[in-house]
């Protein structure tokens, strides 16, 4: 159970202090009965706003198909956001909804969002080693010795003490200058470091796939909500 003005804070319908303004405007029921007391305790399940459940209660996880131009940081000095997609509500959340590791702002493709802590640290935490399938475009074309190099655990990027894990590396028959790279470790742009420490330089990425997550028929700039049964 939890205090009825927390629980509308924290999914972004208001502030606490707007909360008894909130009830004022909107009809808000608990198992069908009307409240106007923000301070009593419910379950999120029995709430409904204006008729309607609410939104996403448990937390929001979010599959981004992320265009280029957008930073995953929350400050607006670094340029526009890929939070600014969200619909308001979704920003006013607390926890606030973050990006799981982050995309430069020159690459596309699928970011995760969301708003549950735990789901941050278990994505990113280098212990659990998730993949994440990457398509680069470079500026020349690329030797099959790259294959056993990069899978080999011990390529140094620039600036590095500890080598680049094992990461796949898939050339493309057809192009030469387009590649898949698999990696289960996210350091500082390391797809375009990794391309870098062998010589070649990265023009374009794009990122298609994370964990067993894909982007499906998102078009740039759009998202989804991911159910549970996609990450159990
Ligand atoms: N590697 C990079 O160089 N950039 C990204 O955005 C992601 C991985």
């Amino acid at each position: 159970m939890r205090r009825l003005d927390q629980l509308l804070a924290n999914l972004g319908y208001c502030s606490r202090r707007e909360a008894r303004d909130f009830l004022k405007k909107h009809a808000v029921t608990v198992r069908g009965v009307a409240v106007r007391d923000p301070a009593g305790k419910v379950l999120a399940a029995d709430v409904l706003v204006d008729g309607e459940p609410l939104d996403h209660p448990e937390g929001l996880l979010l599959v981004l198909n992320k265009p280029l131009g957008l930073v995953c940081s929350h400050d607006e000095r670094e340029g526009p956001r890929v939070y600014d997609l969200l619909p308001e509500r979704w920003r006013a959340r607390n926890p606030q909804v973050t990006s799981i590791g982050r995309l430069d702002k020159d690459t596309s493709g699928l970011i995760l969002l969301t708003d549950r802590t735990e789901l941050v640290h278990q994505y990113t935490s280098p212990k659990h080693k998730v993949p994440k399938l990457y398509r680069a475009t470079v500026d020349a074309d690329l030797s099959p010795e790259l294959i056993p190099l990069f899978a080999a655990g011990t390529l140094l990027m620039d600036g590095e003490t500890v080598p680049c894990a094992p990461a796949e590396l898939r050339l493309n028959s057809s192009d030469r200058r387009t590649a898949e790279l698999v990696l289960t470790e996210g350091k500082y742009h390391q797809v375009r470091r990794m391309f870098a420490a062998v010589g070649v330089t990265v023009l374009g990425l794009h990122r298609l796939q994370f964990g067993r997550l894909t982007l499906g028929p998102l078009a740039s700039g759009e998202y989804r909500a991911v159910t549970t049964a996609e990450i159990d």
